[in-house]
């Protein structure tokens, strides 16, 4: 076995293995410490625009992905779409989501340094997810800009393959030799996140809070003072 078998054909799988384990085991151990970990109480402005881009950024990058790997290239051929159109599309889209996400992420990571209570308020395992976020993120935006030549390297024949390989256990390691060392990069970076995942506030990605949806209203009110009623 060859140090590419390895790589691209073991070590997914030892990620993927952390990844699951790891989610199972914080849930048997600390269901109550399954949180956002909120800090809005502490600030709320700043919070506000970081978080929103960095969230609906998030959501189209994912979006991106899915399109882009999970999708085959030959489907999209299929409906009459080239690889020339799809690369525009996926540039378009991809690098404002990818900039508005980076964006969003630098303003969480100032305002978190920058407040002293929030700063107080911060693990380790909040630290590491942070910069591992801004890491993947940069590290993909920087792999799609040096591909933006549309002649240039066709990952939905490469990494998609790979990635829906490993789902269903037939691996093909060889698929990724000859990927450029940004996308190599980007890959192992996003490794390194699944890694410390579960041990960290990114579990609420799993915890929809659908019961909002359908339980009754909690109501406020305004405490009023004793001798200022009338
Ligand atoms: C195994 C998992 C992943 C693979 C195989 C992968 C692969 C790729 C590829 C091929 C591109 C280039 C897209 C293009 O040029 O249009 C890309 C871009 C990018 N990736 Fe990933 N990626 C993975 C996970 C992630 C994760 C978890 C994040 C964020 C947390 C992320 C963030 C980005 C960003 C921000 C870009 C820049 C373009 C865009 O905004 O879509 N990637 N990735």
């Amino acid at each position: 076995m060859g140090v590419e078998d390895l790589l691209w054909g073991v070590f997914p799988y030892v990620v993927l293995t952390i990844f699951i384990g790891g989610h199972i085991y914080r849930y048997q151990k600390d269901q109550f410490g399954w949180t956002t970990k909120s800090s809005e109480f502490l600030e709320k402005k700043r919070l506000r625009l970081g978080s929103n881009l960095f969230h609906f950024g998030i959501i189209f990058v994912f979006g991106g992905h899915v399109l882009g790997l999970i999708i085959p290239a030959s489907l999209y051929e299929t409906f009459g779409i080239s690889e020339s159109t799809y690369h525009m599309v996926a540039l378009l889209f991809g690098i404002p989501a990818g900039v508005a996400t980076l964006l969003g992420l630098v303003l969480l990571t100032h305002r978190r340094v920058n407040i002293k209570r929030i700063k107080t308020t911060t693990s380790i395992g909040d630290w590491m997810a942070l910069i591992l976020l801004l890491t993947v993120v940069i590290t993909g935006l920087i792999a799609t800009f040096l591909n933006i030549d549309s002649a240039g390297f066709d990952y939905r024949t490469t990494i998609g393959p790979w990635l829906r390989g490993l789902f269903i256990f037939k691996v093909q390691p060889e698929l990724m030799v000859n990927v450029p060392i940004w996308f190599k990069i980007h890959i192992y970076t996003t490794f390194a996140l699944y890694v410390v995942w579960p041990f960290t506030r990114l579990v609420h990605v799993f915890s929809l809070p659908l019961r909002y949806l359908n339980r009754s209203y909690v109501i406020y009110k305004k405490r009023i003072p004793r001798d200022h009623v009338q």
